[in-house]
């Protein structure tokens, strides 16, 4: 009802890679006052917590994660109108919500802002964490306001004035921060124009790996130049190491093509990041969470 519990839980089954080992304690809140009592109670036990939403751009270790895990996706709470700003329109939506599931509700709303996320999985709460983005467009580009809640259960407000979101990266990244909620603007648009924009987008997914279990781009772009492009000039595309493959397609995206364990993933990663220091004097710097 209130709260799934699943004890001894392969984590693999809740991370797009589909590798990691078990955790002793999976938890996923339905309600915000369980969340928040699971949040107080780890803080008072001393256990470790590991928020994941979607699993979409972590790589969750083969020796499993310590404590609890608190699962924070498929919230159902749909985004609710706050107000008017000037020809914005302002939601408040709650951190764990679909991405999918958030863009294609504004493309049927005929709202504008979130076309950069289409095909983009995971949560709102992830997307913000890590920034998440496309064509120099990212979702803190959006945001009017976030709801976080600090270790001790305390929830405060960040005014959009008080927040660095930028290339794909927020102040949220490191911390453990829990994003309960933001508020997103949104701009009514035209069909035709929303439609348009949305093509565009999903135009530039034409050259990355479909129906492969990818953890999106592995590395950030340099300022300047694009990893996948520095990775296939080093040789990277086609590179296996146990049941992980450097993808063909995109030179940025690592697939698990039979079984990998994270292990596999990680020392094949850090192999394409040396072959590409060795070729441009470039240290790329890891996009997806270790
Ligand atoms: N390219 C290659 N070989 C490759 C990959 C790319 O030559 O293996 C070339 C392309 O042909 C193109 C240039 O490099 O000329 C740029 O490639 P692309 O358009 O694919 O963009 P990107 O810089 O590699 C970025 C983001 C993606 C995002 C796309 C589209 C990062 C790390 N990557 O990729 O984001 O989807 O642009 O906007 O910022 C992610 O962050 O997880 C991600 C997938």
């Amino acid at each position: 009802g209130l709260c799934s519990v699943l004890s001894r839980e392969s984590l693999k089954h809740w991370n797009t890679w589909g590798v990691g080992g078990v955790a002793p304690l999976v938890l996923r809140p339905r309600t915000f006052p369980v969340l928040r009592d699971i949040c107080v109670a780890a803080k008072q036990e001393g256990v470790p917590l590991h928020l994941l939403g979607e699993g979409s751009n972590v790589l969750v270790p083969d020796e499993g994660l310590p404590g609890w895990v608190l699962l924070l996706r498929d919230d159902p709470t749909p985004p609710a109108l706050l107000g008017t700003r000037g020809p914005l329109r302002e939601f408040r939506v709650p951190g764990g919500v679909s991405l999918r599931r958030l863009v294609s509700w504004s493309l049927r709303r005929g709202l504008s802002g979130l076309e950069f996320a289409l095909g983009i999985p995971g949560t709102l709460g992830g997307a913000l964490a890590g920034n998440a983005g496309a064509q120099g467009d990212s979702i803190g580009d959006h945001v009017s306001f976030l709801e976080i809640q600090e270790e001790d259960g305390v929830v405060r407000r960040c005014a959009r004035s008080d927040l660095s979101f930028a290339y794909r990266t927020s102040p949220f990244q490191k911390e453990k921060t829990l994003i309960l909620s933001a508020g997103l603007l949104l701009a009514p648009t035209e069909e035709a124009e929303l439609r348009r924009r949305a093509r565009a987008f999903g135009d530039l997914r034409r050259n990355q790996p479909r129906m492969c279990k990818t953890a999106g781009c592995v590395f950030r772009n340099p300022p300047g130049f694009s990893a996948g492009r520095l990775l296939d000039l080093a040789g990277c595309k086609g590179l296996v190491r146990g049941g992980a493959r450097v993808s063909p397609r995109h030179a940025n995206f690592i697939e698990n093509v039979q079984d990998a364990s994270a292990s596999d993933i990680l020392e094949l990663a850090l192999q394409c990041r040396e072959r590409v220091a060795n070729a441009h004097g470039v240290n790329l710097e890891f996009e997806v969470r270790l």
